[in-house]
């Protein structure tokens, strides 16, 4: 009975799987996709030295916040507010988590899917026999049914491992996906570093060009991290409920933190040195979204020795960091209409996967049939993308630090987070004031302006 939190509720068995499961969740296509291009764009070392600062400062605390509620609550993210604040409306906070989760499946899911059709393309071989790659990738996305088909297969494959549960879906998967990534990723780095031409790349990326720094560059770096380290959406609340009382939840956190941030540098240096080494000039043309990877790296590909070899590898890699992370915010719906409404596992896997991938398609059409249809210039894409990771998430985690520091209070927080007096550090308190007073004005900075500066976060 030791290892069981409470009642029958279901738990990681071990430290490994707790990680492995929360940096799955937290390692994904916005280390792959978009950390390399931002970096690059925002100064390079400057950028990171800022992210580090944020990753500490901001991103550890709000991870042991969400952390704490879950474990404590013993509940999904919804739950979890209800059962530590009754009869409050903190319970909205959970509710805005489950439809983030929504928005953000929706047009994961569609990068995801791409994925899978590169890989594809890599495995038979036409992946670098593509002439025009920005064309040829407009051509694939604007399909009606090919992307649509991959979206599916990504559905169904989360929806998989989501239904067969914490311990043989979740754990299982990430403990075994999360290795593979870090050794696949090593591979490429490799290759990357050693082309001719590949030194300009990595001192692009990390001398500090302090003169690309404003306002903007500082709110990039805490937006970023917040969407790497998949906090602000009720996704660490949901895990932190499956972690064992024994687990030391600050050691956890760092390492997850830790895990995400090294694999980000490292997805750098598979990407910016390698564009480098074929064509510097296209560091210029780097955008963000689907560019950098879809249109630029097939054609480094193409004149790279191997290249269809290290596409392969590549795109695989995507694909496996995607999926740890769709199946952490599938889980997130999941486990609510589990407790909340009584829903067998079955059932809530079943109607989540199937609601989210209606939206997740009508996202995926909107680069071709749907394309028309736009608010404020955006497209369904755009809209879910765009209100998700700028809104709803800095939203999510300035709610939930507040609710830490100002509700749930100092005494329950340290009582949970030092397994009730065993544990003991100095660091619990000063981790305390940083929920406290400093991560909500730093997040409040950001939330705000976030509403007005498109492309933030
Ligand atoms: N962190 C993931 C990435 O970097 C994406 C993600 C998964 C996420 N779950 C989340 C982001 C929850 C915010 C909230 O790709």
């Amino acid at each position: 009975m030791a290892n069981i939190p409470s009642g029958n509720r279901d738990s990681f068995t071990s430290k490994f799987g707790v990680i492995a499961a929360a940096a799955g969740s937290a390692v994904g296509l916005g280390n792959i996709w978009r950390f390399p291009l931002v970096t690059t764009q925002n100064g390079g070392g400057a950028f990171l030295l800022l992210y580090f600062g944020f990753i500490i400062l901001i991103g550890i605390p709000v991870i042991m916040s969400e952390f704490s509620i879950g474990r404590r609550a013993q509940a999904n993210a919804l739950g979890a507010f209800k059962k530590l604040a009754p009869k409050t409306p903190w319970f909205l906070v959970g509710s805005l988590g489950i439809v983030t989760a929504f928005a953000i499946l929706a047009f994961y899911s569609t990068v995801a899917g791409w994925t899978l059709e590169y890989l594809l393309e890599a495995l038979t071989g036409r992946v670098i026999h593509i002439d025009d790659t920005a064309q040829n990738f407009a051509e694939f996305s604007a399909d009606p049914v090919r992307p649509v088909v991959w979206q599916l297969l990504v559905m169904a494959l989360t929806g998989g491992i989501v239904f067969a549960g914490i311990q043989k879906g979740i754990e299982k998967f990430t403990k075994i996906l999360m290795p593979l990534l870090v050794i696949l990723i090593g591979l490429v780095v490799i290759r990357s570093v050693t082309l001719p031409g590949a030194g300009e790349g990595v001192k692009y990326l990390f001398i500090p060009d302090w003169s690309a720094v404003n306002f903007k560059t500082v709110l990039m770096a805490l937006g970023q991290a917040a969407f790497s380290l998949s906090i602000g959406m009720g996704t660490l609340i949901t895990y932190g409920s499956y972690i064992q009382k024994e687990n030391h939840l600050l050691n956890t956190a760092s390492t997850v933190a830790f895990t995400d941030t090294l694999i980000a540098i490292l997805a750098s240096l598979m990407v910016v040195p390698a564009i480098f080494a074929f064509s510097a000039g296209n560091i210029e043309q780097m955008s963000p979204g689907p560019g950098l990877v879809f249109e630029v790296l097939p054609n480094v590909f193409r004149a790279m020795p191997g290249g269809v070899i290290f596409a392969a590898v590549f795109f695989f890699l995507l694909f496996v960091a995607a999926l740890t992370s769709t199946i952490s915010v599938l889980e997130v719906v999941v486990a609510y209409l589990k407790e909340e409404l009584n829903m067998s596992r079955g059932k809530a896997t079943l109607i989540a996967s199937v609601s989210i991938t209606v939206l997740g398609v009508l996202a995926t059409l909107s680069f071709g049939p749907l394309a028309h249809i736009k608010l404020f210039g955006m497209t369904i894409f755009d809209i879910l993308n765009f209100s998700s990771a700028n809104i709803m998430l800095t939203f999510g985690a300035l709610f939930i630090v507040i609710f830490v520091g100002w509700k749930l209070g100092k005494s329950n927080f340290l009582d949970e987070i030092s397994n009730k007096g065993e544990l003991q550090s100095r660091l619990f308190k000063v981790v305390f004031f940083i929920i406290r007073y400093i991560a909500p004005v730093a997040i409040g900075i950001i939330a705000v302006a976030a509403l007005f500066i498109q492309g933030i976060t």
